[in-house]
């Protein structure tokens, strides 16, 4: 692969560096792998000056909120970029969610706004991009729906073969759908997410076949926009917190990463704090972080967010690391609280799916604990749509969801009524 920029794979335990010729996703000593450019070649000033002319631009692959930031991203032609125009996704004033959470500047970064209904999308068009340049003939991903339905949907517009690794009966409808629509080769295991990333793992290197999870270094570099983005919408002013859910952990890896580079570029001159949230069931940074402990794996992890019912992340070193630089904080929230931050999140009109909801429940948290101060400036991201996950919605306001011990506190139950006018009146009474 040749790129604009010096760019290289550098191992994050050992520090062993490779170059882009061949495909890699661990170092020799077995860990993990970042992309890593030639910052001292590239102007700050400048950059930031090029990433704002892009700003509103109308079509093209520079329009999209990942290439427009291309230099920090993946620095190659334009006419290499499978894109879909990902990015660009709106930051709401929080509303209800906001005074819920005890926050009063309080924004929320809709990823779920993405082309497949996932911040997936933004590390998804980079790690194809790569696919691409690789010459691969194939993709595949170990999933909990999110990375499937986006990888789906991008190698069907690069018109190549996926193939994806589900745990059977685990992963929201939603994203099910999107997985056979978009025609990926969709296979159940019986086994959680982990079993599946293990598995996809062996399949990839025995077939050949082109990995896009996160372990996949160029998939955190796409990731890296939502931070991008965020800051250029914020015209460059850091807020003081970013709140994110964390589940196999490349997400925040990949925020934390992007905002040093911001950082050592000089484009930002303030660190703001990155706070990871995990649902208890499935909680090994927290208990990791909380604990000073070393890494150990969650065996059976359970939450009704299934895009984060994972136990064994892959990217737990890059997460620390990325913490320890922001002087960041880790949480856990428990079902209920997942799920009544998510109602407040959808009755804010703003609406998202159970994982995305946790930067909410632990906004809220970390208030109650005085972490985070009422006035502080705070930016939760919310990762995935709230379609994708219809059976949580409709439990939660049906209150049927008592065999998770979840109640539905701010259900809104539909109501049968007879077909007319006097009984509708009835009802409407005493609600209008
Ligand atoms: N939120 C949603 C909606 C997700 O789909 C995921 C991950 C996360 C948060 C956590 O992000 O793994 O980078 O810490 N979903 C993956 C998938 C694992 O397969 O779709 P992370």
């Amino acid at each position: 692969m040749k790129l604009k920029i010096e760019t290289w794979l550098e191992c994050v335990a050992c520090g062993t560096k490779y170059d882009l010729n061949s495909i890699r996703y661990n170092c020799d000593c077995g860990d993990i792998l970042d992309v890593c450019r030639d910052l001292s070649s590239i102007d700050g000033d400048a950059l930031k000056a090029t990433w704002d002319s892009r700003w509103g631009m109308k079509r093209g692959v520079l329009s999209s909120g990942v290439w427009r930031y291309k230099e920090l991203i993946l620095d190659t032609e334009e006419e290499n970029i499978i894109s879909k125009q990902e990015g660009n996704t709106r930051l709401y004033p929080s509303g209800l969610a906001g005074e819920y959470a005890g926050l009063n500047n309080f924004y929320l970064k809709h990823e779920g706004e993405n082309p497949s209904g996932s911040f997936k999308d933004r590390g998804m068009t980079c790690g194809i991009t790569a696919a691409k340049l690789y010459n691969a003939k194939t993709v595949a991903c170990a999933s909990t729906g999110n990375t499937s339905a986006s990888m789906a949907a991008y190698a069907a517009v690069w018109q190549k073969p996926s193939v994806i690794f589900i745990p059977e009966g685990k992963i929201a409808y939603g994203k099910l759908a999107q997985a056979l629509a978009y025609g990926g080769i969709t296979l159940q295991i019986d086994g959680n997410f982990d079993d599946a990333m293990t598995l996809v793992q062996e399949v990839c290197a025995e077939l050949n076949i082109y990995l896009l999870n996160s372990i996949n270094p160029f998939r955190i570099e796409g990731q890296k926009a939502i931070g991008f983005e965020v800051l250029q919408q914020l015209d460059w002013e850091v807020p003081d917190w970013f709140i994110i859910p964390g589940g196999n952990l490349g997400n925040n890896s990949a925020l934390t990463k992007g905002l040093k580079e911001l950082y050592d570029l000089g484009i930002i001159n303030k660190i703001p704090r990155v706070a990871v949230i995990q649902a208890d069931g499935a909680n090994p940074l927290y208990t990791m972080w909380k604990n000073k402990t070393d890494f150990s794996p969650v065996k059976d992890p359970e939450t009704i967010a299934t895009a984060i019912k994972i136990g064994n992340p892959v990217s737990w070193k890059k997460s620390l690391r990325g913490l320890e630089w922001c002087n960041g904080v880790v949480e856990e929230v428990t079902e209920q609280e997942i799920m009544d931050a998510k109602a407040m999140v959808d009755r804010a009109g703003i609406g998202a799916e159970p994982a995305s909801c946790c930067s909410v429940a632990g906004a809220k948290k970390l208030v109650d604990k005085g972490i985070i101060s009422p006035d502080e400036h705070v930016v939760g991201i919310l990762t995935g749509n709230i379609l994708k996950d219809p059976d949580a919605v409709v439990g939660y306001h049906k209150d049927t969801l008592g065999n998770m011990g979840i109640k539905g506190s701010f259900a809104n139950k539909p109501q049968a009524v007879e077909a007319n006018l006097d009984a509708v009146k009835k009802i409407l009474e005493n609600l209008i």
